[in-house]
């Protein structure tokens, strides 16, 4: 494993478990000091016990990213402490799948604040440090969904918001050394999925091109390539992590 992140203060939103926890042992195993806010008090205990295999470390805040007073909070928190924002990966997502009609107010605010407003905290949070040190990069969470899905206007709304902000903030960031890009996951093995009913869960993995769900550490991979320097020429984009699943329609 390469050492990537070394000396880097890498902010994971929604990282006690699933993607987020994925995300934050790949770049704790590439040396960053990996900073996870997330509302679980039990998951977030258990990132103290939590071995890393590599030579980074995790630090776990309890922190609502819907509430904007905590995200500044932890935000310039961490920049104090580290002196330095280099990542952050907008990760935290919540569903409350159902038709449109039968959408309460309560399940839509809820699904658009943790999935597209709390990103937006984020961003704007970390944008003035990151331009002070003219370097940044900001990974959000899309789904593969964003282009519409069958009882999820909500989450979808969220999703696709995540694009919109993501091109416009990759404008924004540009001529201070800061990319941001999205990433859309398809049908990747965390408790989120296993929360979706299970037929309709097996229907789809059954329409994946490459024939099977992913796994947490496919979608490591890409936020560890997007949030490198390396990846430096890349800004705007929205990447496919989905075994193929958005192409669309397949006669197989
Ligand atoms: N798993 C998939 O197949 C899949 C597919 C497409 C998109 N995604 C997206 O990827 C991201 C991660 O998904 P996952 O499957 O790991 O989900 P998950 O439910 O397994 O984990 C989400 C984490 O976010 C935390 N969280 C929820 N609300 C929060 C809040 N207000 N403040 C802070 N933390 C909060 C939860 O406690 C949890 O630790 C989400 O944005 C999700 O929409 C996942």
């Amino acid at each position: 494993m390469s050492n990537r992140y070394e000396g880097q203060s890498v902010l994971v939103t929604g990282g006690a478990q699933g993607l987020g926890l994925a995300m934050a042992h790949r770049f704790a195993a590439e040396g960053a000091s990996v900073h996870i806010a997330d509302v679980d008090p039990k998951a977030l205990a258990k990132l103290d016990e939590a071995p890393i295999d590599g030579t980074g470390r995790f630090v776990a805040h309890q922190v609502d990213v819907s509430d904007s007073t905590a995200v500044d909070k932890w935000v310039n928190g961490v920049a104090a402490a580290d002196g330095r924002i280099d990542v952050l990966v907008n990760n935290a997502g919540i569903i409350r799948d159902n038709r449109v009609e039968k959408i309460d107010d309560a399940d839509w605010d809820a699904v658009i604040s943790v999935n597209l407003t709390a990103s937006f905290y984020g961003v704007r949070a970390v944008m003035p440090h990151m331009k002070e040190r003219e370097y940044g990069r900001i990974v959000s969470f899309s789904s593969m969904s964003w282009r519409g899905n069958f009882g999820q206007a909500n989450y979808v709304a969220a999703k696709a918001g995540i694009v919109g902000l993501t091109r416009t903030i990759a404008l924004e960031g540009a001529r201070k050394g800061i990319t941001a890009n999205a990433i859309a996951p398809g049908l990747i093995e965390t408790p989120m999925l296993a929360s979706m009913n299970a037929p309709a869960r097996e229907k789809l993995i059954g329409k994946v091109p490459l024939g099977h769900s992913g796994d947490p550490s496919d979608i490591a991979e890409a936020a560890a390539f997007l949030a490198s320097p390396e990846a430096r020429y890349i800004t705007g984009v929205v990447l496919d992590v989905d075994g193929g699943l958005g192409i669309g329609s397949s006669i197989r």
